[in-house]
């Protein structure tokens, strides 16, 4: 079976490996081609690969290649993690949108509006490929805004692609943990868009744990979001939000504590892997274990702004591997064998959630087998949570249509709408601010 990686040169891409080398089923991936513009983060990232292989029998056959259509042929599979404009273009995002005195997150707010905008042509012309060169392939998305890029793809794909995140699965692993709950026993009621949904409850042997959990101060406190929003907030809410949520409750803070940073995310990543990738030019280089303490190093100062203005401490040692990679991996091993499994992904609604049209991209809880991924029935969202999706889906539908046409009198529609961006104004001087900054915002007319 063949698995095409577009942005095969990515930091992250060792982590997708690592998963691979672990299946030993029959039917596993045995030929892995990466796709990249840049053939010296592929040559980086083969490096590492081999590293990783090292001593494996059988382990997948690496090939590398610049030449996309190529890479796509004959793809069973194709992982889309790319990253139009890169850390540079991240890092502009934030800085443009930092002073507006808004925030700058790739995937929330104005930054991801930003980051929609140049990325959505590239992956409208990637799933256009797809659809010519590899019809019968499954493309599952990465790349951030994943929400918003799943819908753009799917317009073209329809149900073959397939949007994914780790933080849901994460948030309800942390959940059971605190409940003393096996996770794989527990089921999570979570519903919402990327980035943007609520567990409402996590039940075990048909009974909902969840009210436990919300009734006491000491389980909130032990746990990353409990320690984000805080015991009353979430009792309020009686939910416990996605992370990203931190961005939106507590904006005021985020913003506050983004401005003082010494380099915001995108800055940071951006220095840390030009390093990373600078070291891997000496042929004398150790490339996984310099890989791996550059990850560690990541995942240990991920979202710790919005950490450091709820006073939230360091993360717990066991969120710090991402799972990514183990969301991928069961997704295709649930389609390409067969084995039924039920995930949190990104799918068209359907009937799903009764405030959207049926093709509008939302993250839920599906069932998984060789027809793809089902979403299954869930109860609708309270009016705060329900109000919160539509503002921004009605901003993803901006954003795809000024993508669509060009226009940019669509793309200040789009950051003016944005329940994050408090002013017409701001917007309009947004959408000068990023189309000075960045090349691929130049279609805008
Ligand atoms: C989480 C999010 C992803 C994001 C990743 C890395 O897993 O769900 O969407 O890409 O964190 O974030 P970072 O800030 O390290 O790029
Ligand atoms: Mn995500």
């Amino acid at each position: 079976m063949k698995l095409t990686i577009l942005g095969g040169g990515g930091f992250r891409v060792p982590l997708v490996y690592g998963a691979l080398l672990g299946d030993r089923a029959e039917g596993r991936v045995t030929d892995v081609v990466l796709h990249d513009l840049d053939a010296g983060r592929l040559s980086a990232v083969a490096r590492v690969l081999a590293e990783q292989a090292a001593g494996v029998p059988d382990a997948p056959a690496v090939t590398a290649t610049t030449d996309l259509d190529e890479a796509l042929r004959g793809a069973d599979f194709i992982f889309s993690a790319i990253r139009v404009g890169g850390l540079e273009g991240r890092a502009a995002d934030e800085r443009v949108a930092l002073d507006q005195g808004v925030l700058g997150q790739e995937t929330v707010g104005a930054g991801g509006i930003a980051y929609g905008l140049r990325t959505v042509p590239v992956a409208v012309d990637i799933a256009r490929r797809v659809a010519r060169l590899a019809p019968d392939a499954w493309v599952i998305n990465f790349t951030n805004p994943a929400g918003l890029v799943t819908e753009a793809m799917s317009r073209h794909l329809g149900n073959r692609v397939i949007g994914i995140c780790d933080s849901p699965v994460g948030l309800g692993r942390r959940i059971a943990r605190v409940l003393g709950a096996n996770p794989r026993e527990a089921w999570i009621d979570y519903v919402g868009l990327n980035h943007l949904g609520w567990v409402r409850g996590l039940r075990v042997a048909g009974r909902d744990e969840l009210p436990r959990l919300l009734a006491d101060p000491d389980l909130i406190g032990s746990f990353e979001e409990g320690k984000l929003f805080g015991t009353e907030w979430l009792q309020s809410l009686g939910a416990i939000p996605n992370e990203y949520l931190h961005y939106y409750y507590f904006n005021r803070e985020a913003v506050r504590a983004y401005q003082e940073a010494e380099k915001t995310r995108g800055a940071f990543l951006r220095d840390q892997q030009a390093r990373f990738y600078e070291t891997m030019k000496r042929p004398d280089a150790a490339a996984l274990a310099t890989w791996d303490s550059t990850r560690a190093e990541r995942e240990a100062t991920y979202m710790s702004e919005n950490r450091d203005a709820a006073g939230a401490g360091e993360r717990d040692a066991d969120d710090l591997s991402g799972g990514y990679e183990k969301v991928a991996l069961a997704l295709m091993r649930a389609i390409a064998r067969d084995e039924r499994t039920t995930l949190i992904l990104n799918v068209r609604n359907q009937s799903t959630l009764s405030v959207l049209d049926t093709d509008a991209v939302i993250e839920v809880p599906c069932l998984v087998d060789a027809n793809g991924a089902h979403p299954v029935a869930v109860d609708p969202l309270p009016d705060h949570a329900t109000g919160l999706v539509c503002a921004v889906k009605a901003v993803e539908r901006e954003v795809l249509a000024a993508a669509g046409s060009g226009s940019r009198t669509t793309a200040v529609k789009a950051f003016a709408l944005h329940p994050l961006v408090d002013s017409v104004n701001v917007a309009r001087r947004l959408v000068e601010g990023y189309t000075t900054e960045h090349p691929g915002l130049a279609y805008l007319k």
